[in-house]
C-alpha cells in the first residue's frame, strides 16, 4: 500500500548526452533525454511512467540508480541526495535499489547457472556462501515460482517468462526498497505478461517494495500503478493519481488513450493517431515540446514552456490551457504534420 511518505524526490532532474564528432572528438551538442524533471516516489505505491519510444524513460530510471550520473538537479532516496554520495553511500544505496530490463536474455551471463546468476549480489556483498547461499537462493526461485530443478540449468534453457522471473529474484537478492522495473513483460507474449506483472504485485506486497514501472504500454501501467506519469521528449506533462483513461488533461496524454486499441469497431482506425517520429531531443521544440503536434498550440505555446501545475488532488499537468481544452475530438486532437521527423 502506498503511504505519505516519500522515499523518492526527483528535482529538475536533468539528463544531457554529449554528441561529439570530428577528428577531435570536439562536443557538436546535447541529447536532452531529460530535461528538468520533478517529481515523487511514495513508499509502497508503484508510480507507472509511460511515453513514446526515446521520450527519456529508461534515462530517468537509470539516473535515478546512479546507472548514469546526472547532468543537474537532485535526486534524494530516504532524504539523502544521490547525486552526492560517496562510493561507501552508494555501496549501501545500491543494495536498497535495483532494477529488471526489458530483455533477460541480455540482463543474465549465458555462461552463469541460475544458482550462480541470482546469488551473484549475495556473494559479492559477502551475505552468503556455500550451502547458505544456495538455500537463499532456493527461496528466492520459490519466491518467484522457480524450483529446486532450476538451479543448476542456464538461461537459454528457459523460457521469456522464466527469465524475466529469474531476473526478478536476482533483483530481489538484497532485499532493495526500490526497484525500477524498465519495460519488464514487453518481450514476452500476452498471457505470460499478465502472470509476470501479477506476480510483481504480489512481490510489491510481501516485500513492502516500492516501483518505477516504466512501459510504453498504456494499458499495462494502468493496470500496475497508483498514479501515472506522461513523458514526452524528456519532459514529464502529465501526473495523476486517477484514471488516466478518464482524466487525461494534457492534449499529448489524450492523443496516448486514443491510440490505446479498443475491441469497439465503431473507434477502431484511432490507432493511428500517434503515427510518425516524435521530434528530436537534440534540438527539442521552443516553449511547449508538444506544440508542432497539438491541434491547440497558439503563439504563447510557441515562446513559454508550461509548468508542471496542480489542477488539484495531485492531479499535474504542463498544458498553459489544462481544463480549458475540449478534448473529447479525439481523433481531431493532434494535427496533421505528415512525418514527424520533418517537424
Ligand atoms: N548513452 C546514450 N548516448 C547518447 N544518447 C542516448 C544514450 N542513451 C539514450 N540516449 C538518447 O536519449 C533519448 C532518451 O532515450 P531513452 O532510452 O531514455 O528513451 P526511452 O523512453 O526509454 O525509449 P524506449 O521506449 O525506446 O526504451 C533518446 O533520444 C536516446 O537516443
Ligand atoms: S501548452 Fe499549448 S502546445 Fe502545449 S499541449 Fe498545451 S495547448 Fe498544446
Ligand atoms: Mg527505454
Amino acid at each position: 500500500m502506498a503511504s505519505a511518505e516519500k522515499l523518492i524526490e526527483v528535482k529538475h532532474l536533468k539528463k544531457f548526452f554529449p554528441l561529439s564528432g570530428g577528428v577531435f572528438r570536439k562536443v557538436l551538442g546535447y541529447v536532452r533525454a531529460v530535461d528538468d524533471v520533478t517529481f515523487d516516489i511514495y513508499k509502497g505505491e508503484t508510480l507507472g511512467l509511460v511515453g513514446e519510444s526515446g521520450c527519456g524513460k529508461t534515462t530517468t530510471g537509470r539516473t535515478i540508480l546512479r546507472l548514469l550520473p546526472a547532468t543537474a538537479g537532485e535526486i534524494l532516496f530516504e532524504g539523502e541526495d544521490v547525486t552526492k554520495m560517496s562510493r561507501g553511500d552508494l555501496l549501501r544505496l545500491r543494495r536498497n535499489m535495483s532494477i529488471v530490463f526489458q530483455d533477460p536474455m541480455a540482463s543474465l551471463d549465458p555462461r552463469l547457472t541460475i544458482k550462480n546468476a541470482v546469488g551473484e549480489p549475495l556473494l559479492v556483498n559477502g551475505i552468503a556462501r556455500g550451502h547458505r547461499l544456495r538455500n537463499m537462493v532456493l527461496e528466492l526461485l520459490e519466491k518467484v515460482g522457480l524450483n529446486e530443478d532450476h538451479l543448476n540449468r542456464f538461461p537459454h534453457e528457459f523460457s521469456g517468462g522464466q527469465r524475466q522471473r529469474v531476473c526478478i529474484a536476482r533483483a530481489l537478492a538484497l532485499r532493495p526498497k526500490f526497484i525500477v522495473m524498465d519495460e519488464p513483460t514487453s518481450s514476452t507474449d500476452v498471457s505470460v505478461q499478465a502472470q509476470t506483472l501479477n506476480l510483481m504485485k504480489d512481490l510489491q506486497e510481501e516485500f513492502d517494495l516500492t516501483y518505477l514501472f516504466i512501459s510504453h504500454n498504456l494499458s499495462v501501467v494502468k493496470h500496475m500503478s497508483d498514479r501515472v506519469a506522461v513523458m514526452y521528449l524528456g519532459k514529464i506533462v502529465e501526473l495523476t493519481p486517477g484514471d488516466i483513461f478518464d482524466d487525461a488533461m494534457h492534449p499529448y496524454s489524450a492523443a496516448l488513450v486514443s491510440a490505446v486499441p479498443v475491441p469497439n469497431p465503431a473507434l477502431r482506425g484511432r490507432a493511428e493517431i500517434l503515427a510518425g517520429e516524435v521530434p528530436s531531443p537534440i534540438n527539442p521544440p521552443s516553449g511547449c515540446r508538444f506544440h508542432p503536434r497539438c491541434r491547440f498550440a497558439t503563439e504563447h505555446c510557441k515562446d513559454e514552456i508550461p509548468e508542471l501545475r496542480d489542477m488539484g488532488n495531485g492531479h499535474m499537468v504542463a498544458c498553459h490551457y489544462a481544463g480549458e481544452l475540449d478534448l473529447k475530438h479525439k481523433e481531431e486532437l493532434l494535427v496533421d504534420t505528415g512525418s514527424m521527423a520533418e517537424v
